[in-house]
């Protein structure tokens, strides 16, 4: 499913590195923790896996796919059609109801439209209910007046909408309380298994643990991060 090998990433030529990945694997399937250190390298990594910026060297390999061979369309095409992403930021449309900012992947790929059902936007509001929100309530709402926890999990729900292969969660559950969180990591642990897909979490909550198949800290990976 994803495969790294030597990896070398800086944000501006004189920073010292911030990636130095010799080497990671991730089978297709797979439940994937990576805890690791605040400015260790995390987000940049994900953002690196989801062809959002390139390494300065080695190799990216994402579905049997090298994401340098991609360009510029071509490689927006493939992010949208095959991962969904939660990102730290949430990253929603804020002036956008609820539902329309869970379609945009949806709008993006044609694949991840056909991949949502005859009624994509039925899907968008079951996922919605499933994530707990109050969908009848909500629904009319720019999100931007919604609360930190639910824009997280409408941000959620828009990285499932349409069964993208890879699902990228970076610290997904930072904003919800400890009865949420474990609603919110079930729920979508439901999901991916129903979809078949493969799960890459972020999180500083060594409590969701347990939750994963496998776990990794950055510093195992990463010769960059500083070993805490
Ligand atoms: N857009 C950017 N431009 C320049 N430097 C950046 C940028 N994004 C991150 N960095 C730097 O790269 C390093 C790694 O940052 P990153 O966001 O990947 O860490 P992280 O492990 O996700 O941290 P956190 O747990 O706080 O989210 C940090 O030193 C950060 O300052
Ligand atoms: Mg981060």
């Amino acid at each position: 499913m994803i495969r790294l090998a030597d990896i070398r990433f800086r944000w501006r030529s004189r920073d010292p590195l911030v990636l130095d990945i010799p080497e990671l694997a991730v089978d297709s399937g797979e439940k994937l923790f990576v805890r690791g250190p605040s400015g260790g390298g995390k987000t940049t990594l994900l953002n690196l896996l989801g062809g959002v910026i390139e390494p300065e060297a080695g190799t990216v390999s994402i579905l049997g796919t090298e994401m340098a061979g991609l360009r510029g369309g071509t490689r927006d095409a493939f992010r949208a059609g095959h991962i969904g992403f939660v990102f730290q930021m949430f990253n929603l449309v804020p002036y956008l109801p609820l539902i329309d900012n869970v379609l945009l992947p949806c709008r993006f790929s044609a694949r991840r439209r056909e991949r949502a059902g005859a009624h994509p936007e039925a899907e968008a509001r079951r996922l919605l209910t499933h994530m707990e929100l109050p969908v009848e309530r909500l629904a009319g709402r720019p999100v931007s007046g919604l609360s930190q926890g639910e824009q997280q999990r409408v941000a959620a729900a828009r990285a499932l909408i349409g069964t993208p292969e890879l699902v990228i969660a970076d610290e997904p559950t930072s904003a919800l309380d400890e009865d949420a969180r474990e609603a919110f990591l079930s729920l979508l642990m439901e999901e991916v298994d129903k979809a078949g897909s493969t799960l890459i979490f972020v999180s500083h909550d060594a409590r969701l643990e347990p939750a994963f198949g496998r776990s990794i800290a950055m510093a195992e990976i990463n010769r960059a991060t500083p070993e805490r």
